[in-house]
């Protein structure tokens, strides 16, 4: 029976349910792939190192490959979440903060907040205001390294999923006017990720400090800590 109550406490967590921590840690993994990957093919400066002695098995080619795995890694998290956050039952607290989102006098109590001149505002959602509009951009960049990602897939693989995509990465081509501005863009979107990432891991640690519960815990194990009511 201990056994079913821990499962249970595993796949349903507190805080966050196992799917969720999945998805989490899979995005951050390949995230921080992605970019390791990216540098390198965008500047390959071991040009003549080998991965293998077969002629295919570039060097350029074992990064570009590990890119298209973490790629197609990301693409899955980042689709999990979406759909969770629409339409899953234990999301109605994040779609609960829609509303948070545009009460401008809890998004300046939050800025208090940071700033350690005011008490956290009592959101009704998950995300206070500043937290929701910052997540949404984080996903409007990472559906533009998607989009601009695949297009450069279809480039770059000419048979079996890259054929299949190849009429929409034309039709991205021509909306971003070019391949070239496709190029761009995906490096543009990268860096917009790696700032918002770095805020986000700086917010993280600044609610565990100040929190005090065990924000931090919840995305390893779904449990954090509440105060018991005396
Ligand atoms: C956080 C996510 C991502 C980051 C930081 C990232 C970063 C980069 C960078 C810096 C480049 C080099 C572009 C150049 O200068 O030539 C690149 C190329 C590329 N990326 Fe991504 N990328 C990401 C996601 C994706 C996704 C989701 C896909 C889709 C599968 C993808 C597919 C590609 C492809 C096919 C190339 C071109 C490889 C080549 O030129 O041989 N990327 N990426």
């Amino acid at each position: 029976m201990k056994f079913l109550k821990v499962l249970g406490n595993y796949l349903g967590g507190i805080e966050f349910s196992a799917g969720f921590r999945w998805q989490h840690w899979i995005r951050a993994i390949s995230i921080f792939g992605l970019i390791a990957t990216g540098f390198y093919i965008a500047n390959p400066y071991i040009t003549y190192g080998t991965a293998s002695a077969t002629p295919t098995r570039f060097l350029q080619a074992g990064f570009r490959e590990w890119h298209i795995i973490f790629g197609f890694a990301m693409i899955g998290a980042v689709l999990y979440k979406t759909i969770y956050f629409f339409f899953f039952k234990e999301a109605k607290y994040e779609r609960a903060s829609i509303k948070d989102a545009f009460n401008v006098k809890m998004a300046l109590q939050q800025i208090g907040y940071y700033l350690l001149i005011s008490k956290h505002p009592h959101t009704k959602g998950v995300y206070n205001p500043l937290q929701f509009w910052a997540y949404t951009m984080l996903y409007v960049f990472f559906y533009g390294i998607i989009i601009t990602g695949l297009a450069l897939y279809a480039e770059v693989y000419h048979s079996g999923l890259g054929a299949m995509l190849y009429p929409f990465a034309k039709w991205v081509e021509s909306i971003f006017g070019g391949l070239a501005y496709v190029r761009l863009w995906h490096h543009i979107f990268m860096w917009a990720i790696i700032i918002v990432v770095f805020i986000h891991i700086y917010m993280a640690v600044y609610n565990a400090v100040f929190g005090k519960n065990g924000g931090m815990d919840a995305i390893f194990s779904g449990m954090k800590w509440e105060k018991e009511e005396k």
